[in-house]
């Protein structure tokens, strides 16, 4: 089991080099923080990983994903599916920080349909390694993400979330259980209660699934 771990660990390692030299290439291509790109982290046995869109201010900073504000978010929605976050892989589609210019600051923007398909072969490979049994996508972007990868027409947030659906990815079988964005309650109220019931729908599956070992 240790040697598989530090396997997975190993070759994840080796894919994010790779792809910081490929972000590093893009600088002047896209506005981005390209300096700062932030991987995959957590448990790389996970039987549930969480994807995001891509990192913000403060994931770059740290060089993790789902830290500062965000990652209160997430620990409040991990709290709320009663899920602890060392069981879970947490990554992005899109590993730098994209960024808009604003009259006073830089802030992020939703990455490009262009910046999504280029994300989507290493996300492909991060699931063939950690291989989970559930994914849990955050908002449209992972969700058009993982509906590309697994050769489906691309579902909108809006109309599934919630609503498990069985993908195949190469060899792999995997539910997708889609969710709300956390950011999308701040600016809209009313998502609040719905992701909130999500997420024990959520944690209802997990717990039966982690049950089934
Ligand atoms: N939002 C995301 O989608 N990902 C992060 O890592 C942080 C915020």
């Amino acid at each position: 089991m240790e040697a598989a771990r530090q396997n997975i660990e190993n070759e994840l390692k080796k894919l994010y080099r790779d792809e910081k030299e490929r972000i590093a290439s893009l600088a002047g291509t896209y506005l981005g923080d390209m300096d700062n790109p932030v991987f995959g982290d957590g448990n790389f046995h996970a039987r549930l990983m969480f994807i995001g869109e891509a990192p913000g201010s403060d994931e770059a900073l740290i060089g993790k994903p789902f830290v500062g504000k965000a990652g209160m978010q997430l620990d409040g929605m991990l709290k709320a599916a009663q899920i602890d976050r060392s069981e879970v892989f947490i990554t992005n589609v899109v590993k730098y920080r994209p960024m808009k210019p604003t009259s006073r600051r830089m802030s992020n923007r939703t990455p490009s349909a262009r910046e999504i398909r280029e994300g989507l072969e290493l996300l492909r490979r991060e699931i063939a390694l950690v291989r989970p049994s559930m994914i849990a996508s955050l908002g449209n972007t992972p969700l058009a993400a993982m509906s590309l990868i697994a050769g489906i027409d691309v579902m909108k947030i809006g109309d599934v979330h919630a609503a498990p659906t069985v993908i195949k990815i190469g060899g792999l079988s995997a539910i997708l259980f889609p969710l709300y964005h956390p950011a999308s309650t701040i600016y809209n109220r009313e998502l609040t209660q719905v992701l909130q019931d999500d997420l024990v729908s959520l944690g209802k599956i997990y717990t039966q699934m982690r049950m089934k070992i």
